[in-house]
């Protein structure tokens, strides 16, 4: 690979990593930010030596397939590789990168807060006061749920379910996990967690469930319909990992019914689609895929992304190769 290596980056990202990108690569930006179509995909495989993609980004393995010989390396702005066919890109020799740990924190804030909107109805609140219905403090109006003392069961205790467990011990919540691999000792005693090797079991006795495992083919409807229903109907369920780690549809039917307490979603099936049904739910509190969106947080996963590529063009591992039997 020559030293200024073609990259395409298939998204504004912040102006100090495209400014960065520029002195350092022959690097061709989307500054109006619009999406890229398959075509447009199809075509920057087949010119770059390196993409840059997002998760807006559906690399399969028929946009895969077309990369010219020149392809080498998939250098993801995101943790997520669920838009990459990773297993395709290897085959072709085509290494595979993302950006871990920068974005644990901020994704753990974001989920910590609808930890606490959704049973203390906040979105509720500042809906009825905007539109003008607030009478002054009234002892029985918009209660909501105490958070202090519930269970909160924890889906994937990774970096960012490891990041909100610390938060959720601090808000006095008794923290429990189910995960593929249970964590070692030292961590579970730091935080008081309960390791539940079924999940089924756990669903069954939660309060509270946070989704935060990565969405692989494992984990595709994890939440389905059939564990969906061993919920308690006064638990709440949170996810800010993907969307499709819980069957939205079944999801959404619970809620209508009232089968359950409420949602936090932050992410969904088939985004930017969020299933109409949700919208006008009030016990419900949708964002719009926010977890990591922080100036630095985009700015720390730019600056991965650069030192992945550099390390690779200079003829090294870059730090944060994607391993598919690691994710
Ligand atoms: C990721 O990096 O995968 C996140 O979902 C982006 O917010």
């Amino acid at each position: 690979m020559t030293n200024k290596p073609l990259v395409i980056v298939t998204r504004k990202l912040p102006d100090a990593i495209e400014t960065r990108m520029r002195e350092l690569f022959n690097t061709e930006l989307n500054l109006d930010d619009t999406p890229m179509s398959p075509a447009q995909l199809a075509d920057a495989v087949k010119r770059a030596d390196i993409i840059v993609p997002t998760l807006t980004d559906r690399l399969d393995s028929r946009i895969i397939s077309q990369a010219g010989p020149q392809l080498k390396l998939i250098a993801n702005f995101g943790t997520g590789v669920d838009h990459i066919d990773v297993d395709t890109a290897l085959q072709r020799g085509i290494a595979v990168t993302n950006t871990p740990g920068v974005l644990t924190e901020d994704t753990a804030d974001m989920t910590m807060a609808l930890i606490l909107a959704v049973p203390r109805r906040l979105a509720e609140g500042v809906d009825s006061l905007r539109a003008g219905e607030w009478k002054g403090w009234s002892p029985t109006w918009l209660l909501g749920h105490r958070i202090y003392g519930k269970r909160l069961g924890i889906v994937g205790m990774g970096r960012i379910g490891q990041a909100v467990a610390r938060r959720a011990k601090a808000f006095g919540l008794q923290i429990h996990y189910h995960n593929r691999r249970r964590v070692g000792e030292d961590i579970e005693d730091a935080l008081e967690a309960t390791y539940w090797e079924s999940l089924d079991q756990m669903l069954a006795r939660m309060d509270i469930i946070s989704v935060n495992c990565p969405h692989t083919p494992a984990t595709f409807h994890l939440l389905s319909a059939r564990r969906l229903k061993l919920l308690q109907p006064h638990a709440y369920v949170v996810n800010t990992a993907r969307g499709e780690i819980i069957d939205e549809n079944a999801l959404t039917r619970m809620l209508v019914a009232e089968e359950l307490a409420g949602a936090g979603l932050d992410v969904f099936e088939h985004e930017p689609a969020v299933n109409p049904k949700l919208l006008n739910l009030p016990n419900v509190v949708l964002l719009p895929h926010m977890g990591s969106a922080t100036i630095e947080g985009r700015i720390d996963m730019g600056e991965k992304v650069i030192i992945n590529i550099k390390t690779f063009v200079d003829g090294h591992t870059p730090p944060d190769r994607v391993i598919p039997s690691m994710l």
